[in-house]
């Protein structure tokens, strides 16, 4: 034992903030009663994915005894072709929450700090956490980042700033000019992090996924994703557009085999399928005003959304709570999330799904209230 340890532990223990972390709870994915609900409550690709990608996925059974290309050169080539972008600066994750993690350990000690906003997604605050970050939360007036806001929170000792664009689980979004302001104020040692897992859904036309921004700065990733349009969640593959110095400090800690061989193989083959991402895009796009006008016909409050989901919120009145309509969905077969945990207690996130899926949510939330009158 050396003396330079103040005090000897008697057990292996977590070094400071890891038991302050809370753990990450997924959407649930089970009714009783059903064999197979209507999951509407993790934002997946209620198409599926791809056949070409499972017929790919099924090929690269065939290599289980290999080690993947550690490069995922293949993927790199496709995507660097696709987006137009540098290959030698995409980054990949096991999901792009890896990403998240390996960007906060890469860029923050004790005494750092980063930046998202108050109701943004839960894996960046653990990402910073884990690295001993301060985790700083930025007004969201409306729920949606608000630049002025988001900037009182920035100081000489922020690493990232993480903006969801457009967001989860609000689904709002930011404009290009708005970015394009948060940037350019922002210190040349801070990064700014564009998380686009649901541009793909995106059609409102101020918005932008930022990669032009990106393309000539040196302090913005792009990050994106194959869970969600392209159906692929189960694989868990995500990727990174940063600058070439950020993309070389982030490969020297990834873990070199973090996407495997089948999600190498089937993300390929969906990122060639284009009829599908136009399917997906379209049922979203389509289904989505249908389905904000249908519940705010209802009295709900909804939020404007540019994801492949929608935030609901509900009357803080006994018997008509959002906690309540989360059962009393749930007993009828459909599976829709609750957003205490992001500070939004009187909030659903609603994914789209399919006509009958809408129609479903539409139905069931109608009764619901119906019921809650009868009271
Ligand atoms: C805003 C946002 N970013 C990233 C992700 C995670 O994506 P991945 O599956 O690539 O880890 C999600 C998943 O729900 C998300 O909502």
């Amino acid at each position: 034992m050396t003396d330079t340890l103040d005090k000897p532990l008697d057990r292996p223990t977590p070094k400071a903030g890891i038991l302050d972390i809370s753990p990450y709870v997924g959407g649930k994915a089970k009714a009783a009663g059903y064999a197979e609900p209507i999951k509407l409550s993790s934002n997946e690709n209620i198409l599926g994915c791809s056949s070409k990608a499972i017929a790919a996925y099924a090929a690269a059974a065939e290599q289980l005894n290999l080690y993947p290309d550690g490069q995922a050169n293949r993927l790199r080539a496709a995507i660097s072709e696709k987006f137009a972008l540098e290959p030698e600066r995409l980054v990949f994750g096991c999901g792009s929450d890896e990403l998240f993690a390996l960007i906060c350990q890469v860029y923050c000690e004790p005494g750092d700090n980063i930046v998202q906003g108050q109701y943004g997604f839960l894996a960046y605050r653990i990402a910073g956490r884990a690295a001993q970050a301060e985790v700083r939360f930025a007004d969201e007036p409306d729920l949606r980042i608000n630049v002025d806001k988001v900037l009182d929170q920035v100081d000489a000792r922020t690493k990232v700033v993480f903006i969801a664009n457009p967001s989860n689980p609000t689904g709002t979004w930011n404009t290009r000019d708005e970015i394009a302001r948060l940037h350019a104020a922002l210190p040349k040692h801070t990064i700014l992090v564009l998380d686009g897992a649901y541009a793909e859904f995106a059609d409102a036309p101020d918005y932008s996924d930022g990669i032009d921004l990106a393309r000539a700065m040196d302090n913005i990733i792009i990050t994106r994703t194959f869970s969600k349009a392209y159906g692929l969640a189960a694989l868990r593959v995500g990727w990174g557009y940063a600058p070439l110095a950020v993309a070389d400090a982030i490969e020297r800690i990834r873990p070199p085999f973090n996407v495997n061989i089948p999600a190498q193989a089937a993300a390929l083959a969906a990122l060639a399928d284009d009829d599908f991402i136009e399917q997906s895009r379209a049922l979203v796009q389509t289904w989505r005003p249908w389905l904000a006008q249908q519940l705010g016909g209802l009295g709900l409050e909804i939020t404007a959304s540019q994801g492949n989901f929608l935030l609901v919120q509900f009357p803080d009145k006994p018997g008509r709570t959002a906690a309540e309509a989360e059962v009393f969905l749930a007993s009828r077969g459909v599976l829709v999330r609750g957003v205490a945990g992001y500070g939004l207690p009187r909030g659903l996130r609603i994914t789209i799904g399919r006509e009958a899926d809408n129609r479903a949510v539409a139905d069931g939330l109608a009764a619901f209230l119906a019921q809650g009158t009868q009271r």
